[in-house]
């Protein structure tokens, strides 16, 4: 599939993993690229960044539906069509879940998962009218397994993985694939408080999860064989994981905190 000439919808496209999706995309030679994110500044800088390429602008909170709903009356008047839908902002709020602010655990429902299922919803008759439509979805590892301090977050990022298994199968005969990718810890500004940490570089993750939707991947899943391992281990012998994870239980208790990017 070529990327050159693709209309292409991503959220959060202004910093971190997103904006080097944004770079790689323009690489390939996308021109068309329509950005949701709050900070306006940021979306004139992208713009002003890459002269050349026409940016639909859109300054706004994804968990504000009529936001959602102009992205996508905006793109059917400018484009006719939308190539790429990538479900990509989202936020983090780890500790404990009784230390867990409710507006906090309402804003990650919201961010991370509601605008995933709303966008698409309102963008699936604008990927019936490609010819060769693609959704990518970020989710994360702690979307495959659940650990402690991360309940909320996890749970927004397992419930992305189970919404992009039924939209294959539900979007297969309209020839739209799906593909969820699961970053590791990457080093973007939601990781900032874990700097000096071995982490992935974000233009890496980008890469590799737009090579993903390329190929039509179904998963593509960060972390090497460790992560896949233990995948298996919590599939096959949950309580074997259990051990492990409650021998460093307040290590991981005290890396939670303040881990908080909103
Ligand atoms: N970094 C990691 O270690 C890691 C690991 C696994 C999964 N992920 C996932 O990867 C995705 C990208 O993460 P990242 O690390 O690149 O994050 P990031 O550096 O914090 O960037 C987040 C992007 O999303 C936008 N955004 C956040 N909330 C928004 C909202 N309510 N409405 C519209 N736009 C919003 C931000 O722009 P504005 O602030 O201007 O809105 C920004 O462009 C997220 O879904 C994250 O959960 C990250």
């Amino acid at each position: 599939m070529q990327l050159k000439g693709k209309n292409v919808l991503i959220t959060g496209g202004t910093r971190g993993i997103g904006k080097c999706m944004v770079e790689y995309l323009i690489e390939k030679g996308v021109t068309n690229i329509a950005v949701i994110a709050r900070d306006k500044k940021n979306l004139k800088l992208l713009s002003e960044e890459f002269a050349d390429v026409n940016f639909i602008r859109i300054t706004g909170d994804v968990a504000n539906i009529q936001v959602l709903r102009d992205a996508a009356a905006r793109i059917e008047d400018k484009w006719g069509h939308l190539d790429i839908l990538i479900n990509n902002a989202g936020i983090v709020a780890a500790g404990p879940l009784e230390d867990i602010q409710d507006e906090d655990l309402y804003d990650q429902v919201a961010i991370n998962y509601t605008a995933v299922m709303l966008l698409t919803k309102y963008c699936i008759p604008l990927l019936k009218f490609s010819e060769d439509a693609y959704i990518l979805n970020i989710s994360s590892g702690l979307g495959l397994i659940g650990m402690p301090f991360y309940a909320v977050y996890g749970s927004t990022k397992a419930a992305v993985r189970q919404f992009s298994d039924s939209m294959r199968r539900e979007l297969a005969p309209f020839n739209i694939s799906v593909t969820c990718a699961f970053p590791t810890a990457t080093d973007t500004e939601m990781m900032q408080k874990f700097t000096g940490r071995k982490m992935d570089a974000p233009d890496y993750v980008a890469q590799r999860s737009l090579e993903g939707l390329l190929k039509k991947e179904i998963q593509v899943i960060f972390g090497g064989d460790d992560r896949l391992k233990e995948n298996t281990l919590n599939f096959e012998a949950p309580e074997e994981l259990d051990k492990q994870v409650a021998q460093n239980y307040e290590e991981r208790k005290t890396a939670s905190l303040d881990h908080k990017a909103v």
